[in-house]
C-alpha cells in the first residue's frame, strides 16, 4: 500500500492536489515538484519526457501505486509514451494518469456555442493534445488555442499583479478572444493559471466562463477509483501528505504555501 503520487514541474500541481484532497480526504498523498528544472513549458518533447519519467520512477520507488501528472505540459509530452510503452514493460501493475483527458471529456458540457478557447504553455499548445483528445469526445467543438509563454514565470515570481504583468496577461487573453467572437468558454490548460483565474475572468467579461482543472480532475479521479477497485485497494488511507522538491526545501516551502493556502515542510530529492 502507498500514497497517490502527484507530480508537477513546480508548484502548479498544488492547485490540483488541493481539490483532490478535498474529494478524497482520507487518502495519502505524496507531492513531487521538479522545481529545480521548472518551467517545463518551453522545453522539447524529449527533455519533458525524460524529466517526467525520472519523476514517475521516483514516485514509484516511494510506493505510489498511482500517479497523477498534475501538469499539462508533462501530460501533453510524456504521458502517452509512459502509458503505452514504459509502464507495460517496467511497472505493469502501476498507473499514471494526466489532466488533459478529464478536461476534454467535460468541455462539451460547458460550452453552448461550441467555440472554446484554451490557454496553456507553449509546450501544451504546440503539442495540440487538447485538439487531439477533444476530437474523440466532442468533434463538434471548435478549439482556439493560445500559448501564454510568460505566465508561469510571472506567477511563480509573483509579478502577475504588477502593471507589466497585468498587461501581458490582458494581451494574451485578448489575443485568444480575437480568434473567435463566439468563444463562451476558456479552459485554463495549465495548473498554474488558477492563481490568476479572477484576473482572466475580469478580462474575458461576464459572458465567458473560465474553467480551472482541479475540480474536474478530482471528480474524474474519484470515479476512476470507484471503477478500479484493484488500484484503490493499494492506496493507503491515513490522511497523510508529504512533499518532495528538487529545489532547496526552504524555497519550495515559501512559495508552496502561496499555492496551497497552508504551510508545508518539503524534503529534498535529486532525480
Ligand atoms: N504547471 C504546468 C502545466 O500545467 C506548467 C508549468 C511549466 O511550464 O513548467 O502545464
Amino acid at each position: 500500500m502507498g500514497p497517490i503520487g502527484i507530480f508537477d514541474s513546480g508548484y502548479g500541481g498544488l492547485t490540483v492536489l488541493g481539490k483532490i484532497r478535498k474529494a478524497l480526504p482520507n487518502y495519502d498523498f505524496l507531492y513531487l515538484g521538479d522545481n529545480a528544472r521548472a518551467p517545463y513549458g518551453n522545453r522539447s518533447f524529449d527533455v519533458v519526457h525524460e524529466f517526467t519519467w525520472q519523476a514517475v520512477q521516483f514516485l514509484f520507488s516511494q510506493g505510489c501505486p498511482l500517479i497523477i501528472l498534475a501538469c499539462n505540459t508533462a501530460s501533453a509530452k510524456a504521458l502517452r509514451t509512459i502509458q503505452q510503452t514504459q509502464l507495460p514493460i517496467h511497472f505493469p501493475d502501476k498507473r499514471v494518469l494526466g489532466v488533459i483527458r478529464p478536461s476534454t471529456e467535460s468541455i462539451s458540457e460547458w460550452t453552448k456555442t461550441n467555440h472554446v478557447g484554451v490557454l496553456g504553455t507553449q509546450g501544451t499548445i504546440q503539442s495540440n493534445s487538447y485538439a487531439i483528445e477533444l476530437e474523440k469526445f466532442a468533434p463538434e467543438v471548435k478549439l482556439f488555442q493560445h500559448a501564454c509563454s510568460m505566465w508561469v514565470p510571472l506567477i511563480e515570481n509573483n509579478y502577475h499583479e504588477s502593471p507589466a504583468g497585468k498587461e501581458i496577461i490582458s494581451d494574451d487573453v485578448n489575443q485568444l478572444l480575437t480568434m473567435s467572437e463566439k468563444i463562451d468558454t476558456i479552459v485554463l490548460a495549465c495548473t498554474h493559471y488558477p492563481l490568476i483565474e479572477n484576473q482572466i475572468s475580469k478580462i474575458a467579461g461576464p459572458t465567458i466562463q473560465v474553467f480551472s482543472q482541479g475540480e474536474i480532475v478530482a471528480k474524474k479521479l474519484v470515479a476512476y477509483l470507484q471503477n478500479h477497485q484493484e488500484i484503490d485497494a493499494n492506496i493507503s488511507k491515513d490522511a497523510s501528505i508529504s512533499y518532495f522538491t528538487t529545489e532547496h526545501p526552504s524555497v519550495f516551502n515559501d512559495k508552496a504555501s502561496m499555492f496551497l493556502g497552508e504551510s508545508v515542510a518539503a524534503s529534498h530529492v535529486h532525480l
